[in-house]
């Protein structure tokens, strides 16, 4: 029945902190949850402009965009972590209005961006506090397809200061193909490490097959800076395939879900408010079981336990 398992790095024990372990428990997840962010089977798309929301309503999206023209809810069948007629998976689509005004700065005119992010990230909060692990499962919509001839951002983590990012997944053709050396086909999902690393350390990767759920966990060791990725497809159980590995995890920051599309254009442009985004795009990635889970002692649910 239990499918969950734990794995334990000796390093990781032998730094164990005694902090008080958050004990809240969710169906399906097998350890502490810190952030349970699947929604509700009866959510709708106006439901992320609310401030009931588990996903902060107000970033990031484009300037004279809502939530409601963001969110769509496509027939899928469920996640791996999704519990039917409970919670369901959503899609994040991006259109020619889906450009975001930062506080105090310009227009990001060379980027697509609708990015959810969970309500109770502040930059320092639990998340990113000891060790913590990073759920989400995604899959392509073939109705609204990405342009590989781009390079997407559909997951990453960025720091408190949002000058930097612990993680990313990166996909399609790099913008700076000598930064991420090791794609030879657009196509492909890479889980990489610290964006200011250059060239970017590329933990794990694997072909965006259209077909399958794609399932991840990321695990961060925020003050041992490690990184461990698991993956799996479909209704299997996660595998760990990378990791533990040194990632510098310094600066703590926020988690994003949702589709970041850079430009085209020479290297060397400022990307973000330069180079070449076509217009009359709709584009989207479906996502569902997100959660994050506290790793502290080990502890990394790879499979729902709870039989639906
Ligand atoms: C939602 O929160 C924002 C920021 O705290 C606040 O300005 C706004 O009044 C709130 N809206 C509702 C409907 O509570
Ligand atoms: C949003 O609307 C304002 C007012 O019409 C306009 O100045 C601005 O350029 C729009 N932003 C985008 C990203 O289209
Ligand atoms: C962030 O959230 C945590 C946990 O809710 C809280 O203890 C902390 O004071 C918050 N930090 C800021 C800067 O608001
Ligand atoms: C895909 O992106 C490339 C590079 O920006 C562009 O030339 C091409 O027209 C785009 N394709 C579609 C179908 O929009
Ligand atoms: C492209 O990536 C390489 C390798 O990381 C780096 O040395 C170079 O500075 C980057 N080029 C630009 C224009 O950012
Ligand atoms: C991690 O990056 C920060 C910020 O760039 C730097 O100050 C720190 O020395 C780095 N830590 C390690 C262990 O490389």
């Amino acid at each position: 029945m239990s499918t969950s398992s734990k794995y334990l790095l000796a390093v990781l024990g032998a730094l164990a902190p005694l902090a008080v372990v958050a004990q809240t428990t969710a169906p399906g997840i097998s350890c502490p949850v810190l952030f349970d962010g699947r929604i509700s089977y009866t959510t709708q798309p106006t439901d992320f402009d609310k401030n009931t929301s588990l996903y902060n309503p107000s970033y990031n999206l484009g300037q004279n965009q809502t939530w409601d023209q963001v969110i769509s809810f496509p027939p899928m069948v469920p996640s791996l972590f999704d519990i039917p007629s409970r919670t369901k998976s959503f899609e994040v689509t991006i259109n020619d209005q889906s450009i975001f005004l930062p506080g105090g700065a310009p227009l990001e005119v060379g980027f697509r961006r609708s990015e959810l992010m969970p309500a109770t990230n502040n930059g320092t909060d639990a998340t990113v506090q000891g060790t913590t692990t990073f759920h989400w499962s995604m899959r392509t919509d073939l109705f609204k397809p990405l342009n590989y001839s781009h390079e997407y951002h559909p997951i990453w983590h960025e720091t408190a200061d949002y000058s930097d990012s612990e993680f990313t997944l990166t996909l399609g053709t790099p913008f700076n193909a000598s930064f991420d050396p090791t794609v030879h086909v657009p196509k492909t999902l890479r889980l990489a490490g610290r964006q200011s690393v250059s060239p970017e350390t590329t933990f794990f990767q694997v072909p965006f097959d259209d077909t399958v759920w794609h399932n991840w966990a990321v695990t961060i060791g925020w003050t041992t800076n490690t990184l461990s990725v698991w993956y799996s497809t479909d209704y299997e159980p996660l595998q760990l395939v990378a990791g533990p590995s040194f990632n510098n995890n310094t600066g703590g920051g926020d988690f994003h879900v949702g589709l970041m599309k850079e430009p085209t254009g020479p290297l060397g442009i400022d990307v973000v408010h330069a180079g070449y985004q076509e217009s009359g795009i709709n584009e989207g990635l479906i996502y569902g079981g997100v959660f994050i889970e506290n790793s502290a002692n080990g502890c990394v649910t790879t499979s729902p336990y709870t039989s639906f």
